[in-house]
């Protein structure tokens, strides 16, 4: 069975960055299952869908024609329809759309398969909301990464500005806030530490140690890795 590392948390929390460095490190492949909910929302939107077309989004899911990949530079790359929509989908804009389709049963259903697809040899780090809940319930090493709200708007803040998207700390505090009562609060699969995950806060932590913290639980629950 190909071993999968599963790191959930709320926006702002790191889990992308740290599941990145994670799956670099042993060689895995790498799951950022936002992205397609992101993808999902923009698909809709590009095809004139209504905000609440549950049929119509999950048809997206289920014929989302996404490609992931980095260009020469070894930045990520990610083609909606064989378009770069890799700066369009990060912004909170399309986190707030993608939190919305999130939230629809038939949605989750249809990119269910596709995302447990992402697990072959030698490995996965899956992150985002339910990879240990729902979409990897049996994965040997489940990470739940959280930090201060004030953090988290402050890290999102830096990521967005380095992107050259301005927005003010304030504003981004309030929808992070109303985006991750959304995501916790859903009916289905719900924002939630799997039970047998670990809870880790990254608050004042560098991203490094937080990265060291995982290696080190990585190693010592998954023998292969040693
Ligand atoms: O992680 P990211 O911020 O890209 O996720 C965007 C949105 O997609 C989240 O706010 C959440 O509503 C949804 N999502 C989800 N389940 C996941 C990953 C993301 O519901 N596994």
């Amino acid at each position: 069975m190909t071993p999968v590392i599963t790191i959930d948390g709320p926006s702002g929390s790191g889990k992308g960055t740290i599941a990145r460095r994670v799956a670099s490190v042993f060689g895995y492949h790498l799951l950022d299952s936002g992205a397609l909910y992101r993808l999902v929302a923009l698909a809709g939107r590009r095809r004139g869908l209504a905000a609440d077309d549950e049929p119509g989004h999950a048809e997206q899911a289920r014929t989302l024609d996404a490609e992931f990949g980095t260009d020469v530079a070894g930045e990520e790359r990610i083609l909606l329809d064989g378009v770069d929509v890799s700066f369009e989908i990060r912004t909170e804009a399309a986190g707030a759309e993608a939190s919305r389709v999130a939230a629809m049963a038939a949605v989750r259903a249809a990119l269910l398969e596709r995302q447990r697809a992402f697990a072959r040899p030698p490995g996965l780090v899956a992150d985002g909301r339910d990879m240990g809940t729902v979409v990897f319930p049996a994965a040997p090493l489940k990470i739940y990464l959280t930090a201060s709200p004030e953090e988290r708007a402050r890290r999102r803040h830096n990521q967005l500005k380095e992107k050259g998207l301005t927005v003010t700390i304030d504003d981004l505090s309030q929808e992070i806030r109303e985006r991750d009562r959304r995501d916790s609060s859903r009916a289905v699969a719900p924002l939630r530490p799997a039970a047998d995950a670990i809870l880790l806060d990254s608050t004042g932590l560098a991203i490094e140690q937080v990265v060291d913290q995982v290696l080190e639980l990585a190693r010592s629950r998954l023998p292969a890795m040693n």
